[in-house]
């Protein structure tokens, strides 16, 4: 046995391709991609494959359909971005229905092939969709965890780095609460340099970058017709580094809250420690009152669309 990793991606559309290529590039695992589109998987896998030699990395990308989930077996790690994409003029929460059918079936053929794996999803409206993910495997709330946090926080660190001219290394943001419009930047928590936002840029211009930031999908999706993919990709390929890897690192992911925050029963985007157990630990923030009260408006909306699920 090689001491490397197994990562199964499902869904080989441009969210999951990008991610299976940032994993691919790192070295450490076999990748598995998945789709139902015949012989869409096998050729982005072939495709990842034949960058290899350019890029410096071992050639071991599967890619299979539908009838292929059985080389997905004993994986560590399955990413799933299955489901459909939003379309111009689309919440997150219009996907519910569709795409709540598409995770369960996907949830139901990885988790009875890889019993021991941590679930990172991915699909929208992600916290609706990890309650799915944790209902169908039945697996424990430390191995189901979605990828919101850290695709908004870059975003916000995106705009903090613009704004300021300052490196983008530099800044250290946080964003927390439910992947919608609701969203809690967390401008107490954040920095540059270990400098306080507030104390670098006015409060207009940081307000500007909050309200920015939480409709940062949308503005995305207006762009492109469809969602985006490239930050996606890369902050689920975080996830799975951080697992896989066993970091320890703590990153703003979605988890099921029992209590912490205040919130019982639900999938929220909360700073976790990310390990090879999954969510080692809920991480508790001290929030100002103010984000306090945005988290309760981000629960509402969230507790909204998960009250829909059949599998919740
Ligand atoms: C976004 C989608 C992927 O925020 O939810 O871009």
């Amino acid at each position: 046995m090689s001491g490397r990793k197994k990562v199964t991606v499902v869904g080989a559309g441009n969210v999951g391709a990008t991610c299976a290529q940032e994993l691919a590039r790192r070295d450490y695992a076999d990748v598995v991609l998945v789709d139902v589109k015949p012989s869409l998987a096998a050729g982005k896998a072939l495709d990842i494959n034949q960058a290899a030699s350019v890029l410096g990395y071992e050639p071991r990308v599967v890619g299979v359909d539908a009838s292929g989930y059985d080389a997905t077996k004993g994986s560590d790690v399955v990413v799933i971005t299955a489901g459909l994409p939003r379309k111009p003029g689309m919440s997150r929460d219009d996907l519910v229905k569709t795409n709540e059918d598409i995770v369960a079936e996907v949830t139901r053929q990885v988790a009875r092939r890889s019993r021991n794996a941590v679930l990172v999803i991915v699909s929208n409206p992600l916290d609706a969709m990890c309650h799915v993910a944790k209902s169908v495997s039945g697996f424990p709330r430390e191995r189901v965890v979605g990828m919101a946090g850290i695709l908004d926080t870059a975003r916000f660190e995106c705009f903090i780095a613009q704004e300021t001219g300052l490196s983008g290394k530099e800044v250290t943001a946080m964003v927390l609460g439910g992947h919608g419009d609701q969203m809690v930047p967390v401008v107490s928590a954040t920095t540059v340099g270990g400098v306080p936002l507030d104390q670098l840029v006015s409060k207009s211009k940081i307000t500007k970058m909050v309200e920015r930031t939480k409709v940062g999908g949308g503005e995305l999706v207006k762009l492109l017709g469809t969602s985006a993919w490239y930050a996606p990709g890369a902050a689920a390929a975080q996830m799975v580094d951080a697992i896989c890897l066993d970091e320890q690192r703590v990153l703003p992911a979605t988890a099921y809250l029992e209590g912490e925050y205040g919130i019982r029963d639900l999938y929220m985007g909360v700073p976790v420690r990310l390990g090879a157990s999954g969510v080692e630990e809920v991480v508790k923030l001290k929030l100002s009152p103010a984000e306090k009260k945005m988290l309760k408006v981000s629960e509402a909306a969230v507790r909204d669309v998960v009250s829909v699920l059949t599998h919740n």
